[in-house]
């Protein structure tokens, strides 16, 4: 088994915020997590990577319970599930390159980091890998300078530098309009089936979920609801999942990237330069 959540649960001073959470995910995929507001889904992916710690459970990454490890185990492992969120928590300030570099910040000194001192390798893989991304032009930028889109894909860039087996994603296009939100979801989709590692993305869009996940998990107040391929989601399972009554439509929950047409556009030259020395 790759991944094993066993009774997970968070229980914070009034409510149980994760309950008794468990499935299991025997091989690399794209897993999307729907619910409403509150329902658990940020707290559950904020334990997974260890930024938080669970109440009780176990979940066993590779058959080693990741919600023990300590010290620099514990560091490790979170440099193997790399986390990203709605509002991409890079440093403003600081050019494109050195957001994407600070990837590795588990894997290194203080001293080389403060400098900003990166080996010449380190420097041509995080441009490489903003290349693959569509964005290797805007890596001398500062990142504030980039649409939130293009924010979204450092931020991937920045965790594909940790070469992780997990990508956690956190709401990763609720700040974006829809053209950007089809180009950052698509980045996610290639990176597991190109690289083989899992994505686990909560998602607030119940069309996004069944369009790019090959499996949907459904929480409803701390639980699991819904377990299951896009195709069983149906209206009604949507309804209980989102607590709606027969109003309930799926256009309120959705993102529209259906409409849009496919936009891939190709940014490679400045990497070509940058790579030629
Ligand atoms: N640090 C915290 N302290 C107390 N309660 C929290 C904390 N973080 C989240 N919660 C509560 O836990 C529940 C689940 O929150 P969350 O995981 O953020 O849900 P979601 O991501 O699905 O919107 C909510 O009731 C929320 O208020
Ligand atoms: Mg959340």
């Amino acid at each position: 088994m790759l991944i094993s959540v066993e009774g997970v649960t968070k229980v914070f001073s009034r409510n149980t915020a994760v309950d008794n959470m468990t499935f299991a995910v025997d091989r690399p995929c794209m897993i999307g997590i729907i619910g409403r507001s509150g329902a658990g889904k940020s707290t559950f992916l904020r334990m997974m990577n260890r930024l938080t710690d669970a109440t009780a459970g176990r979940l066993l990454f590779e058959g080693r319970d990741v919600l023990a490890l300590k010290g620099a185990d514990k560091r490790a492992w979170q440099s193997e599930c790399a986390m990203i969120f709605q509002q991409f928590n890079l440093v403003p300030r600081m050019d494109v390159v050195s957001n994407v570099l600070h990837g590795l910040l588990n894997r290194r000194g203080t001293l080389a980091t403060m400098f900003n001192l990166w080996p010449t390798a380190d420097i041509h893989r995080a441009i490489d890998i903003l290349d693959r991304l569509g964005i290797a032009e805007q890596a001398p930028k500062r990142a504030e300078a980039l649409s939130g889109g293009q924010q979204q894909r450092v931020a991937i860039a920045r965790a594909l530098m940790q070469d992780p087996k997990v990508i956690l994603a956190d709401e990763p296009i609720a700040s974006l309009d829809p053209m950007n939100a089809q180009v950052v979801m698509d980045a996610l989709r290639r990176i597991h089936e190109e690289d083989g590692r899992t994505v686990i993305a909560n998602l607030h869009t119940l069309d996004t979920a069944r369009r790019y996940c090959d499996r949907v998990i459904g929480m409803r107040a701390g639980r699991i609801v819904f377990d299951g391929t896009p195709d069983l989601l149906t209206t009604q399972a949507a309804r209980e999942i989102y607590g709606a009554d027969d109003s309930f439509s799926e256009a309120a929950t959705s993102t529209s990237i259906d409409t849009l047409e496919a936009n891939a556009p190709a940014e490679s030259a400045f990497a070509q330069r940058m790579l030629a020395d």
